[in-house]
């Protein structure tokens, strides 16, 4: 199998079963967001105690790079610290601009590195991730 296949299957798995998607009955940090380029949105809950991610849900409407980021994106943070996830949005960063990164914790994130081809898709894929900096930016 192609790479780029394989990639387009972990966008496809994660758009079709999303990870961690729905809201906490219980108090939890909150952030909307949406993409000015098209209207979509996102709404992400995290529930951060004692400077960690301990849990992370989403909802919302969009596009299969920014739903299937968004399920990655929880994944990805869920169980570390507010700087290790800073660090994994930071190489998340890099990796939509064309940067080669890994993600040793999480490799599912490489499947979005062709986004960074294609300009309009980049705010796609970053959309989850900037309710992530803002939810964690409020936090500490
Ligand atoms: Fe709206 Fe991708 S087209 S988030």
């Amino acid at each position: 199998m192609q790479l780029d296949d394989l990639y387009r299957r972990v966008i496809m798995d994660h758009y079709k079963n999303p990870r961690n998607r729905g809201k906490f009955d219980h108090e939890a940090v909150t952030v909307e967001l949406n993409n000015p380029t098209c209207g979509d949105k996102i709404s992400l809950q995290l529930i951060i105690e004692e400077n960690i991610v301990k849990d992370a849900r989403f909802t919302g409407e969009g596009c299969s790079i920014s739903m299937s980021s968004a399920s990655m994106m929880t994944e990805a943070v869920k169980g570390h610290t507010l700087d290790e996830a800073k660090d994994i949005a930071g190489r998340f960063s890099r990796l939509m601009m064309g940067e080669h990164v890994e993600f040793d914790d999480y490799e599912d994130l490489e499947a979005l590195s062709g986004v960074n081809k294609f300009p309009a898709r980049i705010k796609c894929a970053t959309l989850a991730w900037n309710a992530l900096k803002k939810g964690i930016q409020d936090e500490s």
